[in-house]
């Protein structure tokens, strides 16, 4: 089956691993016309915004999209056309699992979680304003709606899985009121799964326990701006951000990417490592039923990350983007 999906490459490193995750896709037998669009500064001066509406047209006529990262300034500047993107397609989970690759170093073995984050509201929301110069006010927005949607979306994740455990994160101690109803609305959701073990833990000790002891845990469910820090502290556990991929979901669409950023230090110099976006379009290729190719992509990158010889300078290697790019391709299994 041919399949038409949206391509945004970003910017930074985006648009070499984006490139290497088409060619490896490709090289397994994916039957897949790429739409390809920009967004990000580099669309500003000609479309007055980073997100154009060609952008949310592509992803909602094809509904699955694969994406690079895109730059955001910090401090100033526009605001984020990444959040943007899952506010406006209604993106509400973002799903990061963190697992050990065989033959990537990092400090444990024994680590298999996923990371389920709310992804269109708390600080994100983006409110912010100054109330007299020198003082700012950012207000964090939790709805009842958004937090038992995304309960509901990471127990029924974690049936489907056959994941033992959830672990809601809070600081409900200190935001009595804010993390307090999320709270409340993942223990209502948590009680329609007897079969899954449900614990809270504080943000600041659930941060202690991942570097004491990641495999204690299983689904972590937490709002935005945590999700988005502890998804960062997770790929740490496994090898870093070059191997962490992760899927933004909603009812209807589908925008697949890595948890890092545009790594604006090494763009452009065949440096960046592709694993995380090749693996982020594993997790697309099981999506939209494409288990074959998912399974033989997946394969070789497992193959040459336990073979040890292509790895990337992230990764304690000296392989380039395309060193590694084509070794994965030398690596897919043959079609079963
Ligand atoms: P970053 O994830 O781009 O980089 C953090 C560190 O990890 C850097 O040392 C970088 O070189 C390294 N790194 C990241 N990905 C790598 C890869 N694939 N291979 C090898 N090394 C890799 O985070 P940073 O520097 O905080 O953010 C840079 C820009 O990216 C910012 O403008 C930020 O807003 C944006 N960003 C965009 C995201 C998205 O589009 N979803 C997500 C996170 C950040």
């Amino acid at each position: 089956m041919s399949y038409a999906i949206t391509l945004l490459p970003g910017d930074g490193i985006g648009p070499e691993v984006t490139e290497a995750a088409v060619k490896v896709l490709e090289a397994a037998g994916a039957d897949i016309r790429w739409e390809v669009k920009e967004a990000g500064a580099d669309v500003l001066a000609k479309y007055g915004t980073t997100l154009p509406d060609d952008v949310l047209d592509s992803i909602s006529k094809n509904r699955v999209a694969l994406k690079g990262p895109i730059t955001t300034p910090i401090g100033t500047g526009f605001s984020s056309p990444n959040v943007a993107l899952r506010k406006k397609l209604n993106l509400y989970a973002s799903l990061r699992p963190v697992k050990n690759i065989p033959g990537i170093r990092s400090r444990y073995d024994n680590v298999d979680l996923i990371v389920v984050r709310e992804n269109t509201e708390g600080e994100y929301s983006g409110i912010e304003h100054i109330v007299i110069p020198g003082v700012v006010e950012s207000l964090k927005i939790i709805t009842e709606t958004a937090s038992t949607r995304i309960s509901r979306f990471a127990f029924e994740m974690a049936r489907k899985e056959g994941r033992r455990k959830v672990t809601s994160v809070h600081k409900a101690n200190i935001m009595k009121m804010s993390d307090g109803l999320f709270l409340e609305c993942v223990r209502k959701v948590s009680r329609e799964y007897s079969e899954i073990e449900y614990e809270e833990m504080i943000i600041d000790a659930t941060c202690m326990q991942l570097v004491s002891d990641p495999s204690r845990f299983d689904v972590l469910l937490m709002e935005n701006l945590y999700g988005d820090i502890v998804s960062d502290l997770c790929a740490g556990l496994v090898g870093g951000l070059g191997v962490t991929a992760g899927a933004n979901l909603g009812d209807g669409f589908a925008v697949f990417e890595a948890v890092h950023g545009s790594a604006p230090t090494i763009a452009g110099q065949n440096k960046a490592n592709p694993l995380a976006v090749i693996l982020s379009a594993v997790m697309m290729l099981r999506h939209i039923g494409e288990q074959e190719a998912a399974r033989r992509v997946e394969a070789g990158v497992y193959r040459v990350a336990f073979e040890g010889r292509y790895l990337t300078r992230d990764l304690g290697g000296t392989a380039s983007t395309s060193d590694i790019t084509q070794a994965i391709i030398d690596a897919l299994p043959d079609a079963s």
